[in-house]
């Protein structure tokens, strides 16, 4: 998945040639999961329509402060677009709007949202060669810099003039890429690993049954994309789970068994930078493994069954730079237990979940959850969905990282 996946992307589309580029554009954006709003200044409706871009990007375009619907006059509010946004990308810029933004001149809905906009702004100025070359520009081009406003770089080529030089728009796919490697570089987990496991683990009492558990992977992969989400390079290690993940930051390894578990986890922990450990690990194996199916008979079955060893302990005991995070799940004594476990397994912090709560545990899309930190410090959180648990568990880890 793009960083761009599920972001709300504001274009802001001024009066240069390279405007008609914006439809392409747009339909990047929405192919990557973006959603997408346009702002047009009235003078760059001549280079493309407002029909195109609303169509394409499935919203309405504005232009002006006022619409006419039906004989009543609506107020488009440019505060409300400019908070909207996750970014705000003005592309083309022409160089009377880019002297505009340095001035903070705010004649027409795509200025004065500029001015009210509070997320980064990203710009891709478009101009003739000699216009983009001069001090003026190259003025403008600075002190937006200065303001924080993001410059994506015009390039060389033909231009509308006829003149090849410097001030061509850079190409739609670049400027999508720039934004994606510009945001991917900014992330708080950037150039950090994140090792995570999930789901159950099966442990095989012959060749067609196991002891298992209800976990069904939904916590461990939820973590796994909030990591991804925010820069890490994460492997995530699952037992058996009908979960999927699509995104480029993370490596799914699957494991049936404790063991297997213990022996990925083991293979990956050095290296990462923290290690989260969701998984529902059995406790207990059968001490040997029949070779064949085992028959049904008349009499009771008694199987002997051996402890698992304890991945999360293995890790805190060989534990050097990394961040380890194990989880909890109780019925009684919660935080008593938990707070075990810390000092226990050498953990740097744990999430409780407590089977009294209504709403968290094994099958549920929901989960309630505490975080207990190494100085015994709690921090509980409300029901919330597992998606919005995973961001809080990790930002949670970055707060106390960075
Ligand atoms: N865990 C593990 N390996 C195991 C068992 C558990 O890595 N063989 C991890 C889990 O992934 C979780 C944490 O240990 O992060 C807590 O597991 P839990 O079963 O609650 O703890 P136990 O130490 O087994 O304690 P108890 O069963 O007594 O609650």
């Amino acid at each position: 998945m793009s960083v761009l996946g599920g972001k709300k992307i504001l274009l802001g589309i001024t009066a240069g040639i390279a405007a008609y580029k914006t439809a392409s554009l747009v339909r990047l954006f929405i192919k990557l999961g973006a959603d997408v709003k346009v702002i047009m200044t009235p003078a760059s409706k001549d280079f493309i329509t407002p029909l195109t871009l609303s169509t394409l990007s499935k919203n309405p375009v504005h232009s002006t402060f006022y619409e006419k619907e039906d004989e009543n006059e609506l107020w488009n509010n440019h505060v409300d677009l400019g908070l909207w946004a996750d970014y705000f990308l003005i592309a083309p810029a022409t160089a009377n709007t880019l002297s505009k933004m340095v001035n903070g001149t705010c004649n027409n809905l795509l200025l004065a949202t500029y001015l009210s906009a509070k997320c980064p702004v990203y710009f891709a100025p478009a101009m003739d060669l000699d216009m983009y070359m001069h001090p003026s520009t190259k003025n403008s081009l600075a002190k937006l810099q200065s303001f924080g406003n993001i410059l994506i770089p015009a390039t060389s080529g033909e231009l509308a003039s006829g003149l090849v030089g410097e001030g061509r728009m850079a190409e739609p796919e670049d400027i999508v890429s720039f934004i994606e490697s510009d945001i991917t570089s900014k992330l708080p987990l950037k150039g950090k690993k994140v090792l995570i496991t999930a789901g159950p683990t099966y442990e095989a009492i012959d060749p067609v049954r196991f002891i298992g558990n209800h976990s069904s992977g939904k916590m461990g992969f939820a973590i796994a994309s909030a990591a991804a989400n925010l820069g890490a390079e994460v492997i995530l290690i699952s037992g058996p789970s009908n979960q999927q993940i699509q995104h480029s930051f993370v490596k799914r390894i699957n494991v049936i068994s404790a063991d297997d578990m213990y022996t990925a986890c083991h293979k990956y922990f050095k290296e990462s930078d923290i290690a989260i450990l969701s998984a529902a690990v059995a406790d207990y194996k059968p001490k040997n493994k029949a070779d064949q199916k085992i028959k049904k008979k008349d009499t009771t079955l008694t199987m002997e069954l051996t402890p698992t060893k304890d991945i999360l302990a293995s890790l805190g005991e060989i534990k050097e730079h990394q961040f380890l995070v194990g989880f909890a799940l109780e019925t009684n004594n919660e935080i008593e237990n938990a707070k075990g476990k810390i000092k226990r397994k050498n953990l740097d912090a744990i999430v409780l979940n407590s089977l009294q709560d209504k709403g968290a545990g094994f099958a549920t899309n929901t989960n309630k959850i505490t975080i207990i930190d190494k100085n015994l410090i709690e921090k509980p959180f409300e029901l919330k969905s597992k998606v919005e648990v995973a961001k809080d568990i990790m930002n949670e880890i970055v707060t106390k990282l960075i």
